[in-house]
Formats: C-alpha cells, sequence, structure tokens
C-alpha cells in the first residue's frame, strides 16, 4: 500500500485537524512535540504521511498532487484557484472575508469613488469589486499587517480576514462590508481521488461522523 500523504496548514489549523484526526483513531505522536522542528510526519502503521506548510501553499502541493489531501482555509482556495476539489467543510478555522476601514470611508464603496484597496487577497479583493460591486479599484497588495493601510494612509480600506474582530477594534477600524463567511476546507487532488477512492472516502466519510455528532 502506498502512503497517502496530507499537507496541513502549520498553526492553529494543523493543531485543530489533528485533534479531530485523532478521534478517528490517526494519531501522530512525533508531531505533538512543542519544541519540533521537523516538517514531516509519518504514521507507519496507517500508511500515512502528513506535512505542514504555509497555508497559500497547501492547495499548491494538492494541484500537483504532492499532497494527496490538504487542509485549509477557504479564502486561500478562493485566492490561489487550483484545479483541486473541495470535499468537506470543517466547521472550525470560522471567520468572515470583509471590507474594513475608517467609519468615514464607508462612503467610498458606493460604487463610484476611485480608491485603493490594500489586501493580502488581491483576487478575492478583484472579484469583489468589479463583479459584485461593478467598482474600479486599485488593488494594492500587501503580506500582513493589512490594518496599518488605511492608518497610514496607504489605502483607503482593506480586505481581510475577520475572526474575533479585536485587530480591527484596536486600530480603530470597523467592519464596512462583509464579502463572505469562511471556514476550513479539505481539498482533494483530483487523480488521488480516482485512484485513492476508497481510503480517501473512508476517511472523510469518518471525519464527517465526529464534526455532525457536535
Ligand atoms: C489575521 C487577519 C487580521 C486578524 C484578524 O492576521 O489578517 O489581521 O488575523 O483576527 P481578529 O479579528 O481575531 O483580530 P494574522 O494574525 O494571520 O497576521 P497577519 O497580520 O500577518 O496577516
Amino acid at each position: 500500500m502506498r502512503y497517502l500523504t496530507m499537507a496541513l496548514t502549520k498553526g492553529r489549523l494543523a493543531k485543530q485537524t489533528m485533534q479531530l484526526l485523532e478521534k478517528v483513531g490517526i494519531s501522530c505522536e512525533e508531531m505533538t512535540d512543542p519544541a519540533t522542528r521537523k516538517l514531516i510526519f509519518i504514521n507507519e502503521e496507517l500508511k500515512l504521511k502528513f506535512f505542514l506548510a504555509k497555508g497559500p501553499d497547501v492547495p499548491t502541493y494538492v494541484e500537483y498532487g504532492a499532497a494527496d489531501i490538504g487542509v485549509v482555509g477557504e479564502d486561500t482556495i478562493m485566492e490561489e484557484g487550483r484545479k483541486i476539489y473541495e470535499v468537506l467543510d470543517l466547521g472550525f478555522g470560522k471567520c468572515r472575508m470583509c471590507v474594513a476601514g475608517p467609519e468615514e470611508a464607508a462612503a467610498l464603496l458606493n460604487g463610484q469613488e476611485q480608491i485603493r484597496v490594500a489586501t493580502k487577497y488581491p483576487k478575492i479583493a478583484r472579484d469583489y469589486f468589479t463583479e459584485r460591486k461593478n467598482q474600479t479599484v486599485e488593488i494594492i497588495k500587501l503580506n500582513g499587517s493589512i490594518e496599518l493601510a488605511p492608518i497610514v494612509g496607504l489605502a483607503e480600506v482593506i480586505v481581510d480576514i475577520v475572526e474575533t474582530g479585536s485587530t480591527l477594534k484596536e486600530n480603530g477600524l470597523k467592519v464596512l462590508e462583509e464579502v463572505c463567511p469562511l471556514s476550513a476546507r479539505v481539498v482533494v487532488n483530483p487523480v488521488s481521488m480516482r485512484m485513492e477512492n476508497a481510503r480517501i472516502t473512508k476517511l472523510l466519510d469518518d471525519m464527517n461522523r465526529i464534526l455532525t455528532l457536535k
């Protein structure tokens, strides 16, 4: 039997995924060591491999088949636009994609103004403004601490994920519009889905059973 490989988003999503997998009888002792710098872990008995990657890279590993299965936020799946199957909503990692900014910026979202939008998600931001709002905007790609942009005058608004809302609040910003709700998803490589259908379907069914018990 060949290994089934799973790419997990490093950090909280990987931890929550491993907790869920433990409930279906899949564990990986090595991975729970908080001091480890290892990126790849093997469960020899079940012929499973797990590796930890940055979120935006998870759909890439899955599209190319370097991982059969991935766990990643829906925001990243939307942004990356890879040829992968989205097969299961894990119900955790819940947050919202929002347009945010200072309260006064609400008036600039009327569809007419030429504004600048800072974001880590240029595709989602562009689709939202052009397709859903029919507003021409300039997108400025940033890599983090997006909330800075309207404060220092780089952009009028941002498109970013909001979980608790505390980052916005502590920086004097507000949610101005909601783009969509988000959660963590399981994605699968289309060829793996065909070739390893029985194993992957069983794994997904087992995970789904635990999720619906909650
Ligand atoms: C994310 C996001 C917001 C924050 C939202 O940033 O970009 O800044 O979390 O969470 P909250 O609503 O609970 O405050 P992340 O922590 O991933 O860091 P980043 O600034 O490097 O993107």
